[in-house]
């Protein structure tokens, strides 16, 4: 017996085409929602070869409402996760209006339609960017909330706010925040991964494809940080990890009905903190590739050191993350392989 439909906005960028597969195989029906403006439509025959044939898949952009409602109005979905945002720090920087358009648009269609369509169970893609530097660590969901370092950091607190004003207007709405940590890895089958377009920003994708050749080094940005060996610290989920994260809050919402009609914020993390020359070390131990790479100057905007507080990960949403920053590496690069320049 199938558990419903749960339709699934940016559900063919990086996160959310492993959530469409964790979902399924969780015996949801995943919906996919996409523009396509960050992703390419290999994701969704990847996602089908790891799903269905029949997979349900929309070409729409959530800032039109009107086509957004059309979705809305053909499926009745139990939940909605929403991923589907601009996430570029340095170009939210550049074209902060394009993030808030974007974002925040896209979002208030995605809460007024759930709410006019009684969709009541609701997860929002946040991040740990929210906590900014951190005074104490591990953070925890009650941690300060500092003021974001760019535009795409204040459209995750402004999003956060949006959703906990919605749901406190009475309206019959539940929702959950997932406050990401940094996500790394590719599906073991290696059918899925990140697939940044252009330059990578982030660490992983750049070391794999500094490995691979298409790049010719990867920069550590800075190393006189004070941390043990000077380089930032982060907390490295495996994003089929952070994908069952999502399929544990919705169940989580499905299961509280009644008794729980609010908001919560839940970090997604390992707990552990990692720096960055003990990534590039894990991956030329575990792949047995010597990676090119050179110390510069440290990048704006960059906190010295981030990892999650575990504790209501677990207990709110009995999820613990199964792999080690080692097999997200191996994962993203035998995924990497698979890739053509
Ligand atoms: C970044 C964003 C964060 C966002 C996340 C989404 C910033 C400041 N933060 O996280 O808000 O939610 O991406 O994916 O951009 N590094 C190098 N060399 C590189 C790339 C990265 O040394 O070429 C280092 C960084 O300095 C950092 C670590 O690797 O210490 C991780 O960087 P990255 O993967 O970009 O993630 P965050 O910056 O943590």
């Amino acid at each position: 017996m199938p558990k419903g439909k749960v339709l699934i906005t940016g559900g063919a960028g990086y996160i959310g085409a492993h959530t469409a597969v964790a979902l399924f195989e969780a015996g949801y029906e995943p919906l996919v929602l996409d523009n396509f403006s960050n992703t390419l439509p290999s994701a969704i025959d990847a996602i089908r070869q790891l799903t269905f044939d029949g997979l349900k898949v929309y070409e729409t952009d959530c800032c039109d409402y009107q086509a957004l409602e059309e979705v809305y109005l053909n499926e009745k979905p139990v939940g909605v996760i929403h991923f589907a945002a601009f996430k570029a720090v340095g170009e939210s920087v550049r074209l902060p209006l394009k993030y808030y358009k974007n974002n925040l648009m896209s979002l208030a269609n995605v809460l007024e339609l759930s709410v006019k369509h009684s969709i009541k169970n609701l997860v929002f893609s946040s991040s740990c960017t929210v906590y900014g530097q951190p005074e104490h660590l591990p953070v925890h969901e009650g941690s300060p909330i500092l003021p974001a370092e760019s535009p795409y950091g204040n459209t995750k607190q402004i999003g956060e706010e949006m959703v906990r004003d919605a749901v406190q207007s009475g309206a019959p709405l539940a929702a959950i925040s997932l406050r990401y940590f940094n996500p790394v890895g590719a599906h073991p089958s290696s059918k899925l991964g990140e697939l940044p377009l252009g330059t990578p920003n982030n660490l992983v994708p750049f070391i794999t494809q500094t490995v691979a050749g298409w790049r010719d080094q990867l920069t550590v940005f800075g190393d006189d940080y004070p941390t043990p060996d000077g380089t930032c610290i982060r907390d490295y989920i495996h994003v089929c990890d952070l994908a069952e994260a999502h399929v544990a809050a919705i169940k989580t919402l499905e299961k509280a009905e009644d008794s729980y009609s609010g908001v919560d914020y839940i970090n997604i993390g390992t707990g552990r903190g990692h720096s960055v020359l003990e990534v590039i070390h894990a991956f030329e131990d575990t792949t047995g590739h010597k990676l090119n790479y050179q110390i510069g100057p440290r990048r704006p905007g960059d906190v010295t050191a981030v990892f999650a507080d575990t504790t209501k990960s677990k207990k709110a949403l009995g999820w613990s993350p199964k792999y080690s920053m080692e097999e997200a590496l191996v994962h993203a690069w035998n995924w990497q392989k698979t890739l053509k320049k």
